[in-house]
């Protein structure tokens, strides 16, 4: 579904609808909610919405867990990380338990190893949320099924860090994996979630702005096979919903 508005305000507001419903279904449903967030620029005001009052009293923060679809290699306090943008805009505004943060760990060894940790980290979190009987399935390399993954798209179609033209694009079996040279901007290494792990979410939603961005995709909508080829964003197509929300001026 794709859903175009005037400015970058009215499609953060539906965005923030969007993750308060999700998350109160989820966390009715099943106890706790799974959320992945973005970096860039662009979410940085749905963030700072979802810290408003009238917003963050509608959300059941205890069961809210936070992960991140992808980050560059730089400390966490860095003020260029995807991490620092939650943390400032978000974390650090509402009474999120401590132990419900999961950011990717950069802090830790070489990109590699970094990747690996993450992943083991989102096992293990997985594992001991699922009902015993899944529990098997999911130990064989099965992927997670986040509640809601937002994701943003960079002006070649990249998402994540997961960039055109990358060999990380055919990555089947990974939860996460890193991108050793420097990449995108700022220039640096990255760890990002693959594309199985995207696609196994239960909601995808991309929140995009600006005329190149629409340009991208309505490619992306009229012509799926090319732009499979040219953008890695094309590739997102989750088994549960996915829902663009466009605004026309960036
Ligand atoms: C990052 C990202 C990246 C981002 C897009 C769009 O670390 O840079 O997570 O994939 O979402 O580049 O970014 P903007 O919103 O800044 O255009």
């Amino acid at each position: 579904m794709v859903r175009k508005f005037a400015s970058v305000r009215e499609a953060s507001e539906a965005a923030v609808s969007i993750i308060i419903a999700v998350a109160r279904k989820a966390a009715a449903d099943r106890g706790f909610f799974s959320l992945v967030l973005a970096g860039g620029t662009t979410p940085g005001l749905t963030y700072r919405l979802l810290a408003e009052p009238a917003n963050a009293r509608q959300i059941p923060w205890q069961q809210c867990y936070f992960f991140w679809g992808d980050e560059r290699w730089l400390p966490l306090s860095h003020p260029d990380s995807n991490f620092a943008l939650v943390h400032e805009a978000l974390l650090d505004k509402v009474k999120v338990p401590g132990r419900n943060i999961f950011p990717i760990p950069t802090g830790e060894g070489t990109p590699g190893e970094a990747a690996a940790l993450y992943e083991k980290r989102l096992r293990f979190f997985f594992q001991n949320r699922l009902p015993a009987a899944t529990r098997r399935g999911n130990a064989r390399g099965d992927f997670p099924t986040f509640d809601l993954a937002l994701l943003g798209m960079g002006p070649d179609g990249h998402t994540a860090s997961l960039f055109p033209g990358s060999p990380l694009l055919k990555e089947q079996n990974k939860w996460v994996v890193d991108v050793p040279e420097a990449t995108g901007s700022p220039p640096v290494a990255r760890i990002t979630l693959t594309l199985p792990v995207f696609n196994r979410a239960a909601t995808v939603l991309f929140l995009v702005a600006g005329p190149d961005k629409l340009k991208i995709l309505e490619t992306i909508r009229a012509r799926p096979q090319e732009a499979e080829e040219r953008y890695p964003a094309a590739r997102i197509r989750p088994a549960g919903n996915l829902v663009w929300l466009a605004a026309e001026k960036g």
